[in-house]
């Protein structure tokens, strides 16, 4: 069984006995819970990198805007604590609110380029949250290494840039994306969605493939290729709404001609659930 801690005083202290001790490296893996598939590739990366290997469970309000889903996100700590304790974690850390907020904090904060495009634009205030409690968990935690998934392209570019400016500690290790057999992505979210909405939910996938096969077949203009995934998302009868489609760089910025390497990133409402992914342009096997 791990080792669980929901006090940032007690975590501090367990950390810096091991430290002092036995000069062991920490590998961090921060979530929000209700662990899948993606979150165990997280975990055994950061096993095979690391001596210590901890795991943060915390629904972090600070990212979540008015009207979103912070209370309905799924929540179960003692499923989370088995499947911490079948890939081995050694601590887990599941602090209450109050412990990691002891009061409304004041703090906002922006990355230039950043913070306000794509997920920022329809969540704004979202990648300030995100910021904060990475910055506090490093600092509670003051990992070696920090594993973050491709999932999230956006929070992970973000997350390293973060690193960067404020020359954090920390190397961030980037983790590539867990698929379930069909293509969709493992996501925490995914629960909300109802048997009948899965094959529209499908179409993210399905329309990077597509978008592959364009390009395989010389269509190199972002804006067609954008054109196309947007229609063909809209046909599957479950899709609500499509909030972006954007083709990008490695960096996230727009590209009007695309190449390898490049990312296609969408948001999209099916039903009532939000679901974000993207893709490595070249990743496809076809
Ligand atoms: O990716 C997540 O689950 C969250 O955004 C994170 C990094 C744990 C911060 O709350």
């Amino acid at each position: 069984m791990p080792i669980l801690f929901k006090k940032t005083k007690e975590i501090r202290n367990y950390i810096k006995s091991l430290r002092c001790e036995n000069r062991y490296t920490v590998g961090f893996v921060p979530t929000m819970g209700y662990l899948h598939e993606g979150h165990r590739e997280l975990i055994r990366t950061s096993k095979i990198q690391n001596d210590i290997t901890i795991v943060s469970i915390y629904v972090n309000p600070l990212q979540f805007g008015e009207g979103e889903d912070f209370e309905r996100y799924p929540r179960d700590l003692e499923r989370d604590l088995g499947i911490c304790e079948e890939e081995g974690v050694n601590v887990v850390f599941a602090p209450l609110d109050e412990e990691m907020y002891p009061e409304k904090p004041l703090i906002n904060i922006e990355i230039k380029g950043l913070t306000h495009i794509l997920e920022g634009e329809f969540r704004p205030g979202h990648f300030s949250g995100v910021c904060t409690v990475v910055l506090k968990l490093f600092n509670i935690i003051q990992p070696d290494r920090a594993y973050f998934g491709e999932k999230d392209y956006q929070q992970l570019k973000v997350v390293q840039r973060l690193v960067k400016d404020l020359s954090l500690p920390v190397e961030i290790v980037p983790v590539k994306t867990v698929r379930e057999k069909d293509g969709l992505a493992f996501s925490s979210r995914n629960t909300y969605l109802k048997p009948e909405e899965r094959e529209s939910a499908l179409s993210l996938y399905r329309s990077f493939l597509l978008a592959e096969k364009l390009i395989k077949g010389g269509n190199k203009d972002a804006n067609s290729i954008k054109q196309t995934i947007i229609e063909f998302i809209r046909k599957h009868p479950h899709v609500k709404k499509i909030d972006y489609v954007e083709i990008t760089d490695e960096d996230l910025r727009p590209v009007k001609e695309v190449k390898e390497g490049d990312r296609i990133l969408l948001a999209v409402w099916v039903g009532d659930t939000r679901l974000i992914d993207n893709w490595r342009i070249g990743d496809a096997n076809l």
